[in-house]
């Protein structure tokens, strides 16, 4: 069983009552759940977390590079703003897949630059909860094959 981070940020703890239309009616404790199920049968060991701190991503993501295999990232709202968290994954040698509820492409303007898209090794966005199922499975392929 490979060890994987599932890392979100900046508001996702709101899952369920936060913008339902845009963000579903799941909370983050619920998809979480979904997410060491399907790990299992990927044999991936899920471990989720969440902050809403930049700083404190920035460190779970640091320590992640030491415990686990890789990382199945939303970054919220710090996709569009933060270099500082671009930089962290940078300077992690362990995979990143950035991924995202809403088609950010198909929002606001500002919504469509990530800063963090070009260190990680793929986004996935636009599924719903699915889109962190679909970056599990990514990740288990990737590390398959790498
Ligand atoms: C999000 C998209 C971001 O633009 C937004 O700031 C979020 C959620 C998503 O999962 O669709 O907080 O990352």
């Amino acid at each position: 069983m490979h060890p994987i981070l599932v890392l979100n940020g900046p508001n996702l703890h709101l899952l369920g009552e936060r913008e339902t239309k845009v963000y579903g009616s799941l909370t983050l404790d619920e998809i979480n759940n979904r997410l060491v199920v399907i790990g299992k049968e990927l044999e991936l060991d899920v471990r989720c977390m969440q902050s809403n701190s930049e700083g404190a991503l920035i460190d779970m993501l640091h320590a992640a590079s030491g415990w686990s295999k890789g990382v199945v990232f939303n970054p919220g709202g710090y996709t569009h703003t933060s270099v500082a968290l671009r930089d962290a994954i940078a300077g992690i040698v362990v995979p990143v897949i950035e991924v995202h509820l809403s088609n950010v492409h198909a929002r606001e303007e500002f919504r469509r630059h990530s800063y963090l898209s070009p260190v990680c090794i793929g986004v996935i966005t636009g599924f719903g909860w699915h889109s962190y199922k679909l970056g599990l499975r990514a990740l288990a392929d990737y590390l398959e094959n790498n």
